[in-house]
């Protein structure tokens, strides 16, 4: 597999009061991001230190500290309710940081969200849109997006540049055969496929997925899950992926930020999905199994699947 390089420092072993810090799975760490080397909180992707969120007057997450840099594939991992998606908004500047610090391509959220490529979770077309694929993708580079209008080019080289780009992540995301036909009759796959290449158009340094690989068959998770990687490495996206389920991904990944009623850690995969690390998260025993094929297996005490596992109780 292919690292980046842990953002975990190695420290002291994580006790039961985790929240706050990032630990690494292997019990060995305590992370708080290293900002030597000219890296600091205005070089990175994302940054966020000692960060919460509060939504309706409820604290959601609380101490997250995390770094994504250039290029890194990473995974958000947790169960239903324990504040992913809120995670991704926050970054996006639409859900406030109530306490701690938060850095996003070297600004406060929101100031740069024209550099970010966004998928929200759960988002289908109707088997009657008639809209095409490729116009899908070309309002990711209109700017309606983000409402942001893009560089004053004259128009018709704008027009011009635009209709390159489309043509280049049309290609990028292998959609040729495609992206021409009415959106709402392509698969939930290819519609996938689409979106990701709406959420690139505009050369984003940083794409926020949430779930998209939702409702997927096994095989279009694993080619969604390596044309991501690709984008990662060819065009030095840094990318924050939603995922109820690791395996599809687990052979593309270089980070995990796992989310649980005890606290956030970030490590690499085989660091973070560990029997320790999430009996620790989760304030439960949990066993983590792999079967034949290196599938994980995560289990609690009555064997629920990975995506069951009960909601944690937040912290007050
Ligand atoms: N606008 C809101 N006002 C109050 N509470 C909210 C609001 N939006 C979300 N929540 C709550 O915040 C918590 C975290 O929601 P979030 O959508 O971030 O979870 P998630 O981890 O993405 O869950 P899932 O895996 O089901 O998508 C949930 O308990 C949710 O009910
Ligand atoms: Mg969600």
């Amino acid at each position: 597999m292919n690292r980046r390089g842990s953002d975990v420092a190695t420290g002291t072993a994580p006790g039961p009061d985790l929240a706050g810090v990032i630990h690494t799975a292997a019990g060995d760490s305590v992370a708080q991001p290293s900002h030597g080397e000219g890296m600091g909180p205005d070089r990175e992707v994302v940054w966020l230190s000692g960060a919460a969120a509060r939504l309706g007057g409820q604290t959601i997450w609380s101490d997250v500290s995390l770094t994504v840099r250039p290029g890194q594939f990473v995974a958000i991992l947790g169960p239903n309710g324990v504040g992913k998606s809120t995670l991704l908004k926050a970054i996006l500047g639409l859900v406030p940081i109530t306490a701690g610090q938060a850095r996003v391509l070297g600004a406060k959220p929101k100031v740069r969200n024209a550099a970010i490529g966004y998928l929200p979770q759960r988002r289908a077309f109707d088997p009657g849109v008639r809209i095409r694929g490729v116009d899908i993708i070309r309002l990711g580079w209109d700017g309606d997006r983000w409402g942001v209008p893009l560089p004053t080019l004259p128009w018709a080289h704008r027009s011009r540049a635009a209709r390159q780009r489309v043509r280049e992540v049309i290609a990028l995301v292998g959609a040729q055969s495609y992206a021409h036909r009415p959106v709402g009759q392509c698969s939930g796959g290819e519609q996938q496929r689409l979106l990701i290449a709406q959420a690139l158009v505009r050369r984003p340094e940083l794409l926020l997925l949430d779930e998209p690989l939702d409702s997927l068959d096994v095989t279009s998770q694993a080619s969604v899950s390596a044309l991501i990687q690709s984008v990662c490495r060819c065009e030095g996206v840094a990318v924050m992926l939603v995922a109820h389920d690791i395996n599809p991904i687990l052979p593309y990944l270089d980070q995990v930020i796992f989310l649980a009623g005890h606290g956030a850690v970030m490590g690499p995969p085989e660091q973070i999905i560990t029997a320790e690390t999430l009996t620790m998260l989760y304030g439960t025993p949990i066993d983590v199994l792999r079967d034949h094929a290196g599938r994980l297996v995560v289990v609690g005490h009555q064997d629920l699947p990975f995506q069951q596992l009960p909601r944690p109780r937040h912290e007050p």
